[in-house]
């Protein structure tokens, strides 16, 4: 039998570098390969959990999905679809509920960060956030989850919450890894912490243009210090080289050690090799754009065929836990 693979996005504004390169590259390279089945959904039912605004997570729970498409993910070879239209998620999350302790929850790192973020919004949701998550990867019995290093305490609670319902109701959740590629820790262009949408100047666009990618990527702060320890800045431009532009790891890092490394240099090679990238994806983006009928027809089947499989596991585990 083939292997399920499950990850997703959350909607809270259209895909960026980070996310491509963390999480979209992992999903691609597993919906390529025979031995797996891939499921993919636009996390909109997780935008809840943080204050948003309801146009916005109207247009933004789309436009994932388009970046999807565009990224090169294939309704032809993966389940591509929107978590809010698979209802089954909600429902199997409160029955994991039962299994969970508040306390496991309250002193999960992505919980105090999102408190310390938003200290009015410490709600229910934003508790039962990796609940949910585990709801999702667990009702398609998913083993391998392609997503960035930071998720990986959520995925130790939903192999937690797979062990205890298995225990407990005799159910046969797998216990799922994580897939790792090698863009997983995008750093910020502020050379502080990761790429991230919450954080402005940190993030390069999908759609960003050479020059803005140029002056994005120049922006990064290159003071080096004394000593020849690089600076955190320095640290991120060499992170990125090493996943857009490899072959020029040693080139650089040999000139940096003679002290004759030109920041501008490094600066926009890196945002060429980025743009390279993306530059595909931007024009099978415009195509898609020109075809909503199309996209809404993948947003329809990837629903349907979620939904069938969903159901499967939400009714066995009714069954299991005494409610059929
Ligand atoms: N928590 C993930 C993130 O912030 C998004 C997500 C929601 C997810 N449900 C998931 C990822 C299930 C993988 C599997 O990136």
């Amino acid at each position: 039998m083939k292997k399920r693979v499950l990850s997703g996005i959350r909607a809270t504004g259209r895909l960026h570098l980070g996310n491509y390169l963390g999480a979209v590259k992992g999903m691609l390279a597993l919906q390529d390969n025979p031995s797996y089945e891939t499921f993919y959904m636009v996390a909109d039912v997780h935008t809840l959990t943080t204050p948003y605004n309801i146009e916005e997570l109207r247009k933004n729970r789309r436009e994932v999905m388009v970046d999807y498409l565009a990224a090169g993910l294939d309704p032809q070879k993966s389940v591509l679809f929107q978590q809010s239209e698979v209802n089954a998620h909600i429902e199997l999350a409160f029955y994991f509920s039962s299994v969970t302790t508040i306390a496991k929850m309250q002193h999960l790192p992505t919980f105090k960060d999102k408190v310390k973020q938003y200290p009015e919004h410490a709600t229910m949701a934003l508790l039962n956030y990796p609940i949910l998550m585990a709801a999702d990867i667990l009702i398609y019995k998913a083993g391998l989850v392609p997503v960035g290093i930071d998720q990986e305490p959520h995925l130790e609670v939903t192999r937690e919450i797979a062990r205890r319902m298995n225990q407990e109701y005799g159910t046969d959740f797998p216990e799922p890894k994580r897939f790792a590629t090698k863009g997983e820790y995008i750093p910020s262009l502020t050379g502080e912490g990761k790429m991230s949408k919450s954080v402005e100047g940190s993030y390069i666009n999908l759609t960003d243009d050479l020059e803005t990618i140029r002056k994005k990527v120049r922006s990064v702060p290159t003071a080096t210090e004394a000593g020849g320890e690089k600076s955190s800045g320095l640290q991120a431009l060499f992170s990125f080289l090493q996943v857009v532009a490899p072959t020029q790891v040693q080139h650089f890092e040999q000139s940096f050690q003679q002290g004759t490394l030109q920041f501008v240099e490094l600066k926009d090679t890196i945002a060429e090799a980025i743009y390279a990238e993306l530059k595909p994806l931007q024009e099978k983006r415009k195509e898609l754009e020109a075809n909503p009928a199309y996209v809404d027809q993948v947003i329809a089947q990837g629903a349907q065929k979620a939904c069938e499989v969903a159901a499967l596991t939400v009714k066995e585990v009714r069954g299991k836990m005494g409610l059929l």
